[in-house]
C-alpha cells in the first residue's frame, strides 16, 4: 500500500506553495500519496499588505496569539509522514502556522507521527524555528527533519526588497537595480534533492539520522551575524509586543516600532556587530559553535 503523506502550509505570494511542490515531487514520483492542504484563516491577511497592516500583526505574532482558521479537512486520520511548511513573521511562527499548531485535529494528527518542517524566510528564522520545534515536541510529534530556506542577499538589501515585494505583491527587481526578493528560484528547485532523500527514507521506514543527511546537503545553514542579531532582537520584540498590545490606541506605538526596526537594522545592528567582532566573538568560538549546533538539530 502506498505511503500517505500530508503536506500542509500557508502562503500569501505562492512562494511556499512552489517550495512544497518542488519538495514533495520526488515523494509523489516514488509512489507516495501526497495530500496537500492549505491553511485557511477565517479572515485572511490581505496580500499585498499596506505598511500599517503589516506592522499591526506584530504583537499577535510575537505573543503567539492564534487567530481562527477554517477546520482543516484531512482525508486520513493517520499519515506516514506530515510535512509542515511555515514562514516566520516578526521572528515568530506566522499567525496561520501558529493557529494550525493550536488546532486540535492537527494536534491529534501529529502525535507519534514523523514530521518534517520546511521554512521559508527573508533570513531571520531561528526564533520562529525554536518555537515551532518546541510546540511539535510538546504535541508528541516525532520530529525527524528540518529544512530552512532563506534569501541569500545581504541583510539590508533583502530588508528593502522584501518590503517592495510585500507592499506591491511583485516578486520583481525593485527599480531594476535591486535583486529579486525572496528565496532564489534555484534554491526552491533545489529542495527536490531533499525530497529525494526523504523519499528513500520513507521507503525504508528509517528516520534515524535523516537530519544529519539533510545537513550534509546544506538543508540548514546558520549565518553568525543573523544569529547574533536575532538573539538580541528577541527580548526587544517581546517588550514592544507587550507594550503595543496593552494600549487602547495602538497606531502610534506600531508606528514607533516601525521606526525602531529601521534604526535597529541600519544603525544598531552594524554597531553591535562591530563591537562583537572586536570584543566578544574572538573569545566565544566554543559557545557560538554550541549555539549553532542547537539550531541545526530537530531534537534539542
Ligand atoms: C508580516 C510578515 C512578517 C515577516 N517577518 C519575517 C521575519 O521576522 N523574518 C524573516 O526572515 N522573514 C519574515 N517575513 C517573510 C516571510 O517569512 C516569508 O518569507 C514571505 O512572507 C513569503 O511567504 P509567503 O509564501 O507566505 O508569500 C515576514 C513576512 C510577513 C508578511
Amino acid at each position: 500500500m502506498s505511503k500517505k503523506i500530508l503536506a500542509i502550509y500557508y502562503t500569501q505570494s505562492g512562494q511556499l506553495a512552489d517550495i512544497m511542490t518542488a519538495f514533495t515531487a520526488p515523494l509523489a514520483h516514488a509512489g507516495a500519496a501526497v495530500e496537500t492542504v492549505q491553511i485557511k484563516p477565517v479572515e485572511d491577511f490581505k496580500f499585498p499588505w499596506t505598511g500599517s497592516r503589516f506592522f499591526s500583526v506584530m504583537p499577535d505574532c510575537v505573543l503567539g496569539v492564534p487567530r481562527p482558521i477554517e477546520e482543516p479537512d484531512f482525508k486520513q486520520t493517520k499519515y506516514d509522514l506530515v510535512i509542515l511548511g511555515y514562514q516566520p513573521w516578526f521572528l515568530s511562527p506566522s499567525i496561520p502556522c501558529n493557529a494550525l499548531l493550536h488546532n486540535q485535529t492537527f494536534q491529534q494528527l501529529v502525535k507519534d507521527t514523523p514530521v518534517i518542517t520546511i521554512s521559508e524566510a527573508r533570513n531571520m528564522w531561528l526564533n520562529a524555528w525554536v518555537r515551532v520545534r518546541k510546540m511539535l515536541k510538546d504535541l508528541g510529534a516525532t520530529h525527524v527533519g528540518n529544512i530552512a530556506l532563506f534569501d541569500r542577499h545581504p541583510n539590508p538589501i533583502s530588508f528593502i526588497t522584501i518590503f517592495y515585494w510585500m507592499l506591491t505583491g511583485k516578486k520583481e527587481k525593485y527599480l531594476n537595480i535591486f535583486p529579486k526578493p525572496g528565496v532564489d528560484a534555484a534554491d526552491i528547485a533545489g529542495t527536490a534533492k531533499f525530497g529525494q532523500i526523504v523519499a528513500s527514507r520513507l521507503a525504508a521506514g528509517r528516520w534515524e539520522g535523516l537530519q544529519d543527511e539533510l545537513l550534509a546537503e546544506k538543508a540548514v545553514e546558520i549565518k553568525y551575524p543573523l544569529m547574533f542579531i536575532e538573539a538580541r532582537a528577541k527580548p526587544i520584540f517581546r517588550a514592544w509586543a507587550k507594550i503595543i498590545s496593552s494600549r487602547k490606541n495602538q497606531a502610534p506605538w506600531i508606528a514607533a516600532f516601525k521606526y525602531y526596526l529601521f534604526a535597529a537594522l541600519f544603525l544598531g545592528a552594524p554597531i553591535l556587530l562591530t563591537l562583537d567582532a572586536i570584543f566578544l566573538r574572538p573569545f566565544s568560538s566554543r559557545r557560538i559553535a554550541k549555539k549553532k549546533l542547537s539550531y541545526l538539530q530537530v531534537n534539542y
